[in-house]
């Protein structure tokens, strides 16, 4: 299986590519530091440098030319402003299905994050609002799209150890966190289960196999 994996040198993204590869599938990182290609290579993973803020969904569509998935694994990141939170958490979430349609990549999963269809409350941080906002909008993009889909909302994302414990369900699940390890684990299991297409699921570290899981919504 080829998969190309937007924010490709994010940490669930390094982890996921590391899985891929060490079973001999290929992974593809789209990256916007060219200082980051050599971790990418390292992981046995592809480099291509893009930077999905300012491309094109055509330039994007030939990068994913000949993949089998694609996954939405970027975010603006802890210090970044809301303008940033809606060019990169909900634009290049848009820019990566609109061009996964003009490739005809039709598997498509996104990482998102729990809780971001509940408005945030009155008095909530801008920043945080906007963030929210944005996840959510970029989760109704890719429902509407005539793509094989899966929604992914971890909880709070810790860098542990991955248990292959999990929680996985349609929400709402009890608040909680999980590793990113098992974030990058359950997005492998999805992408070789494509009948979770159509959903939208909550994670949190719990006491189901990875594999068991996901094999459970896949009907
Ligand atoms: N933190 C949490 O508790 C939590 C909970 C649930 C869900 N999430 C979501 O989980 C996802 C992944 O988390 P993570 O911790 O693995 O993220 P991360 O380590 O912050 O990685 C995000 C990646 O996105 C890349 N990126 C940013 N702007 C870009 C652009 N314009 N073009 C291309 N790439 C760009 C970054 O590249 P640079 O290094 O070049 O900036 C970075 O490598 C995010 O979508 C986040 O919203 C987080």
């Amino acid at each position: 299986m080829r998969v190309v994996i937007a924010g490709g040198h994010g940490k669930i993204a390094l982890l996921l590519e590391q899985l891929l590869t060490q079973r001999g599938d290929q992974a593809v990182a789209l990256i916007r530091n060219p200082a980051h290609v050599a971790d990418v290579e390292k992981i046995g993973a592809e480099a291509a440098v893009v930077d999905l803020e300012t491309a094109s969904a055509g330039d994007v569509a030939a990068l994913l030319t000949g993949a089998d998935a694609v996954v939405f694994a970027a975010g603006a990141g802890p210090g970044s402003g809301t303008a940033r939170k809606d060019t990169v958490d909900r634009g290049a979430s848009v820019l990566l299905a609109e061009a996964a349609g003009q490739a005809g990549v039709r598997r498509f999963v996104q990482i998102s994050g729990m809780g971001v269809d509940r408005p945030p409350a009155a008095g909530t941080d801008e920043v945080w609002s906007a963030y929210i906002r944005a996840k959510f909008a970029a989760e109704e993009d890719l429902r509407a799209r005539d793509l094989d889909w899966t929604v992914l909302r971890p909880g709070g994302l810790t860098d542990d150890p991955g248990t292959g414990q999990v929680a996985l369900a349609t929400p709402p699940l009890p608040r909680g966190s999980v590793p990113r390890a098992d974030v990058a684990a359950v997005t492998v299991a999805l992408l070789d289960r494509p009948r979770t297409s159509g959903q939208t699921l909550d994670l949190v570290s719990g006491d189901t196999a990875v594999a068991e899981a996901v094999a459970h919504l896949a009907t």
